[in-house]
């Protein structure tokens, strides 16, 4: 399906007709000729080693002025719980808005403002997915035709983040977008029409936002409860970057094979995204056997994969980063994509793997040297949320409480 007959199995229309009202025409969202044309030019600036400086310079950035003030100034109060899941979504969101258009919600400031852009994205992809759970589409399509209820309010919403979307391409005309380093400024150069720039852009912002805070917030949820792996992940940094050193550039990421392996195994167990699906374009017949009708939905599990003892072993539900690691020097092993497919694999693969593993490495590192984060005692195991990424229903409470400061700062 992902892999030998791609072609037979595109996202398909029932899905963007969903997303369409909000994702447009973006990467997202469609399929043949239009993703081609898309992943083609964003893979070429993806690629590229300008943008992964410029990502690691925002995350950074992010990182040293908003996230630890802000866990630095609820350390040790003992009123002082923090929802982690809101911050990190507050976190990716910043991120992803400077990266892909270059501008800074600034969603992450102490006082934790709201930002009307988070907000109206929220609630648009929240009824997108919303209208997936409607008994039939008629329902949502006749409540949109008369502007009714939650189709009235995702009209506002989308028109909200459409005025701003719009301003900021020209802004970026008027001034000139020659010397900015974003993903849309890159895209400028080679299209014109704004609408088709809006729904490229807003794409990568729905892709690279929620999927990334889910990252985190399970991350960190395992980091709590398995305080070994926390341990290792600090003794691997100061051997590699030197004690208590910062991270100072992309490619020192290079040699931190068992923090890329804690993040591999965080994901194998908590995927993003749980489930993804594609519609059968003409009859198939699976390599099992299994005959697939045209038009049928067909869903591959990454949350279900992680959990398969047949491919992970009778240890396939301990978090256990050493799997991922080669026996004779510890090096990092990538597994195959299809048995692992928390990007997806093939020619639809994640764009932006790279910059996801990048926040989250970042991330762990500088909250593990400086913080000890406990969750809340009340805390049980978590459950999801429905909705397209996976969210811990109630959030990720936890306590702070600051190390000794031994930390030398990088620049
Ligand atoms: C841990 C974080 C992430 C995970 C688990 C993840 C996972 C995925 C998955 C499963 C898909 C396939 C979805 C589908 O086709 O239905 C996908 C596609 C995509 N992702 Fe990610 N993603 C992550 C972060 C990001 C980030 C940070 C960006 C942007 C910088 C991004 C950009 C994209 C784009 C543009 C696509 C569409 C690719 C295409 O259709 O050709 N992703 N991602």
């Amino acid at each position: 399906m992902l892999k030998t007959r791609f072609d037979n199995y595109p996202k398909g229309k029932p899905f963007s007709t969903i997303l369409g009202d909000f994702l447009g025409r973006g990467i997202f969202n469609v399929d043949g000729d239009l993703w081609r044309f898309q992943r083609k030019m964003a893979s070429l600036e993806l690629d590229r080693f300008s943008i992964r400086a410029y990502a690691f310079e925002i995350v950074c950035y992010e990182i040293k002025d908003r996230l630890i003030p802000l866990l630095s100034s609820v350390s040790g109060k003992g009123d002082g719980v923090l929802d982690l899941q809101d911050v990190f979504r507050r976190f990716s969101f910043d991120s992803i808005c400077r990266f892909s258009f270059g501008l800074d919600p600034r969603c992450l400031e102490i006082t934790l403002p709201m930002s009307d852009f988070a907000v109206a994205f929220d609630l648009a992809s929240k009824l997108s997915a919303e209208r997936a759970m409607t008994v039939s589409p008629l329902v949502w399509k006749i409540k949109r035709k008369l502007n009714l209820g939650t189709e009235k309010k995702m009209k506002e919403a989308i028109k909200l983040i459409n005025i701003l979307a719009q301003e900021v391409i020209r802004q970026k005309r008027k001034m000139g977008f020659l010397s900015h380093k974003d993903l849309l400024s890159r895209f400028m150069h080679s299209v014109n029409d704004d609408t088709f720039l809006r729904d490229i852009v807003i794409s990568f912002l729905l892709a690279g936002r929620d999927t990334v805070a889910s990252a985190l917030t399970s991350f960190f949820w395992l980091l709590a409860k398995y305080p070994q792996v926390g341990s290792a992940i600090l003794e691997e940094a100061d051997r590699v970057l030197g004690p208590n050193q910062e991270l100072t550039s992309y490619e020192q990421m290079r040699d931190l094979h068992y923090l890329q392996a804690a993040v591999y195994e965080s994901m194998r167990l908590y995927p993003p995204i749980q489930f993804d699906s594609k519609f059968c374009e003409e009859d198939d017949i699976l390599p099992d056997g299994t005959l697939v009708k045209r038009g049928t939905r067909v869903t591959y599990h990454p949350y279900a994969m992680g959990r398969i003892e047949e491919l992970w072993g009778p240890d396939c539900l301990e978090f256990k980063p050493e799997r991922w690691l080669r026996d004779d020097d510890g090096t990092f092993f990538p597994e195959n994509p299809f048995k692992y497919p928390v990007f997806q694999a093939g020619l639809r693969v994640c764009l932006g793997k790279e910059m996801a593993l990048l926040e989250l490495k970042c991330v762990a590192i500088s909250l593990l040297r400086r913080f000890q984060i406990q969750l809340v005692p009340s805390y049980q195991t978590p459950r999801f949320s429905p909705g397209l990424t996976a969210t811990f229903s109630g959030g990720l409470p936890v306590l702070v409480l600051e190390k000794e400061p031994t930390v030398h700062q990088s620049s």
